[in-house]
């Protein structure tokens, strides 16, 4: 078992990768109170008895509709009922099963539910193992935007069991490899490297490859977090791709999978550097090839308009009194910041992908 730990003084905790569920859950020792399990139906239909034989007999178990859908006030609602109902107290241990609805929802739950009760995550997908688990953030969605409500709030552990992940569908799979990608671009040049020679071993879900995948992926963004939990600088690096990527996300109305639309971000912002003579066409070249070997799309489905992606990047939270902000790379581990980007520089940075 890989353990990376996220440094934050009294808030620290571990991030456990391998195929040991048990040992690890006893180690977190989740008797101490009771125990809700907020899951994803789909996960829990697959494998809900290797959780619950981990967990006390009187773990509650509430599930929520796959999908993105899930994120939203009313499914948080239902789940604060049931909490309710069965008495949850203050003691009592929230665990998340499930890809990232599962960690936003279940995570903004417990985060507010008596202002607060400990949380551990069991991610199952790729983009929640390798991303989403680690860092504390939690939200819903509202018409008016994705993750518009949301709390900062750290589990107290993270276990990956990679033997969920063999129920995984491909495509899945695949779209949440965008996040490494991602996490490699803005800091880890030799992470980017890695991922290329493993073109073949990753989409195979060879064990070891996934493994050294998840535990550089958590590391690079432990190192983020620990040092700006609450995004007041540095923490924002990890917003590259998703300001065009959660437009693109909300205006195909969730038809892509967050990380093909973290996918498609990237190229679109890639381009709007490119333009700006910030980043070297070949570096561009390079991250569209990684993208399209390891099976993400790099187009869109159908046309969008350039003026409601721009009135959806506005609305973004990163957006500034009005003026966008985005956040680009200038080659391969290489953030910058780039302020007041303009309407026509996306509309022609969206040909990118047409
Ligand atoms: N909190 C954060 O830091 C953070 C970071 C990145 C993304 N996110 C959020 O995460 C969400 C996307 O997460 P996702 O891609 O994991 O989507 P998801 O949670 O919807 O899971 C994708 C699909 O896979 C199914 N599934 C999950 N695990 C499975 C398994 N082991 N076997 C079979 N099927 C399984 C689910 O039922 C679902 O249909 C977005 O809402 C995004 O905004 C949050
Ligand atoms: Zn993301």
């Amino acid at each position: 078992v890989n353990s990376v730990k996220v440094a934050l003084g009294e808030r620290s905790y571990d991030v456990h990768i391998g195929p040991c569920a048990r040992e690890m859950l006893q180690a977190c020792n989740l008797r101490a109170g009771q125990v809700a399990v907020v899951a994803d139906q789909t996960v829990a239909d697959l494998h809900i008895d290797k959780l619950r034989s981990l967990l006390p007999d009187s773990t509650l178990v509430l599930t929520f509709p796959a999908g993105e859908a899930s994120k939203s006030l009313d499914r948080a609602r239902e789940v604060y009922e049931r909490l309710g109902q069965a008495r949850i107290e203050r003691s009592g241990v929230i665990v998340t099963f499930g890809g990232g609805v599962a960690v936003d929802l279940g995570g903004f739950v417990a985060g507010t539910w008596l202002r607060g009760v400990r949380l551990v995550h069991v991610p199952t997908t790729t983009l929640a193992c390798v991303d989403a688990s680690v860092g504390g953030k939690t939200a819903v969605n509202l018409s008016a935007g994705k993750n518009l409500v949301g709390v900062f709030h750290q589990p107290i552990m993270v276990i990956v069991d990679t033997d969920f992940l063999a129920t995984l569908p491909e495509r899945d799979f695949v779209a949440g490899l965008a996040e490494s990608v991602k996490q490699a671009l803005v800091r880890d040049r030799a992470f980017f490297d890695w991922q290329e020679t493993q073109i073949g071993t990753l989409r195979a879900r060879d064990a070891g490859a996934i493994s050294e995948l998840i535990a550089r992926g958590c590391a690079i963004k432990a190192e983020i977090v620990s040092q700006d939990e609450r995004e007041a600088g540095l923490r924002a690096i990890l917003n590259y791709g998703h300001t065009i990527g959660h437009a693109l996300e909300q205006l195909l109305e969730y038809e892509l999978r967050h990380g093909e639309c973290v996918g498609l971000g990237m190229l679109v912002e890639n381009a709007l550097a490119c333009a700006r003579g910030v980043l070297a066409r070949a570096d561009a070249d390079r991250i569209r090839d990684l993208l399209t070997k390891l099976g993400l799309p790099v187009r869109l489905p159908r046309p969008v308009d350039p003026g409601e992606v721009l009135q959806l990047c506005r609305l973004d939270k990163k957006t500034v009194g009005g003026a966008l902000q985005f956040v680009l790379i200038s080659g391969i581990g290489q953030p910058v910041r780039a302020a007041d980007v303009t309407g026509p520089e996306i509309a022609a940075a969206l040909a990118a992908i047409r």
